[in-house]
């Protein structure tokens, strides 16, 4: 019998873990999971989920084995495919990513605008440290990744590491679901004509069972936005043509946001802590043996089914599409070859080969370019420890209004993370 798979999932202690271990328990017909090796720098966290994982795999049969580990080589040694769901600073840094721009009147998040790019600059040179001994211990593994900021984490991977890297993030995912539940449909019938870079996408076409539906799904979108239900201003959608994913709520809705932002008594950050600490009280229970309900109530469902099945697609090099993170070799006709992008792509053996998407429809193209703009500057700040590059990052983001307040926000947020930054603190 062929040798069953190793999986390394780094960041292992995340309270995210238990889906993942669905997923995998869930497709373990088609995808031979001998081991599912579990890292993480937290020993307790470690022994709480880890706790669970191994619970739910025995009262699923014990299909594989479920190996606990602070040392990151043991996770690596072997591995045929390595999970990366690390957060560099916890969500403490989270926290002041949200909150320091708000103090600049910035928008404050964590994946989108000076928030996000801290968070690359704190993440990008721990990702890369990984990459570098998966050259080592497992050199033909696939990397999958879902640290965030994921685009510019995988752009930073793909530019300075040999290793087969694919991003991925949910919302890929999460837009096919939504969509096929407006369409009453199953979402496998479902293909996204999707395009954009990781939390900057948007959808132009969907076809059911091959059909041309997008008439039928933008009138949903409109319909959905007139009662409340799809974040979005009706008005905004028929300008654009266009149907937005999430996260372009930042752009398009900007004043808005800034408002609720402002108006927040806390942060999103400070929700998850709670969430977290209410799931990892429940994941202490000898008792429990299944993912809790409560899960839910974090951002990144679908995210387990978008990982299994994107390995399982690998592994069996099957050819089918996924929608990734990838180097963009020409997709989008006015993006750089080097630069990740998130497009469908088709999935085999070998890794995610995009497929051509053409030109970017002009009412979008200044806002991705830009955004890739900065995304470049920002990995290359992150590598080199490069305040000049990192100012600049800060101003070539649309969400930064002024020199100003690039100037101030890179003071404060370089200060507030001083521990995670030791690239800009070198010695002279
Ligand atoms: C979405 C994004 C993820 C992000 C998550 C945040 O799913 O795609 O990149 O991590 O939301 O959720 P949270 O519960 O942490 O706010």
């Amino acid at each position: 019998m062929a040798k069953g798979l190793k999986i390394a999932v780094i960041g292992g202690g995340s309270v995210y873990t238990p889906e993942l271990v669905e997923g995998f328990l869930a497709r373990w017909a088609e995808l031979p999971v001998e081991e599912l090796c579990l890292m993480d720098v937290d020993p307790e966290r470690l022994r709480i989920v880890g706790g669970l994982a191994a619970r739910m795999v025995r009262a699923a049969g014990g299909p594989f084995r479920v190996v606990l580990t602070t040392a990151q080589e043991e996770a690596l040694l072997g591995a045929d495919f390595v999970i990366a769901q690390i957060r560099v600073g916890g969500v403490a840094a989270r926290a002041l990513d949200e909150r320091i721009p708000l103090e600049f009147g910035v928008i404050g998040q964590e994946t989108t605008g000076p928030g996000g790019f801290a968070k690359a600059l704190r993440t990008i040179p721990v990702m890369l440290k990984l990459a570098q001994a998966m050259e080592k211990l497992c050199p033909k593994a696939f990397l999958i990744n879902f640290t965030n900021p994921s685009g510019v984490v995988t752009e930073a991977l793909l530019r300075q590491s040999s290793i087969r890297v694919i991003g991925l993030c949910n919302v890929p995912l999460g837009l096919k679901h939504l969509i096929a539940s407006w369409l009453q449909v199953a979402p496998t019938e479902v293909e996204l004509d999707y395009f954009g870079l990781n939390h900057l996408s948007w959808v132009r076409g969907v076809r059911w069972r091959g059909e041309d539906v997008f008439p039928r799904v933008f009138a949903q979108a409109l319909e959905r936005a007139r009662r409340g239900e799809f974040p979005f201003a009706p008005a905004l959608l028929e300008t654009l043509g266009l149907i937005p994913s999430y996260y372009l709520r930042y752009y398009y809705h900007h004043d808005e946001v800034l408002a609720e932002q402002k108006r927040a008594g806390r942060t999103r950050a400070e929700e998850v802590q709670a969430i977290d600490a209410e799931l990892l009280r429940m994941y202490a229970d000898p008792a429990l043996d299944r993912k809790p309900e409560l899960l839910g109530k974090r951002g990144g469902a679908h995210y387990s089914t978008a990982a299994v099945a994107l390995i399982s697609t690998i592994h069996n090099d099957r050819g089918e599409v996924h929608i990734v993170n990838v180097r963009n070799e020409g997709a989008i006709l006015d993006l750089p070859a080097q630069a990740v992008v998130e497009v469908p792509a088709v999935v085999d053996g070998e890794g995610a080969h995009p497929l051509p998407c053409g030109p970017l429809p002009p009412q979008v193209r200044g806002l991705v370019q830009a955004v890739k703009a900065y995304e470049e500057l920002t990995v290359e700040a992150a590598v080199g420890g490069d305040e000049r590059r990192a100012l600049q990052a800060l101003l070539a983001h649309p969400l930064v209004p002024s020199f100003s307040v690039a100037q101030g926000l890179w003071r404060a947020l370089k200060e507030a993370h001083r521990s995670y930054l030791p690239q800009f603190f070198r010695a002279p």
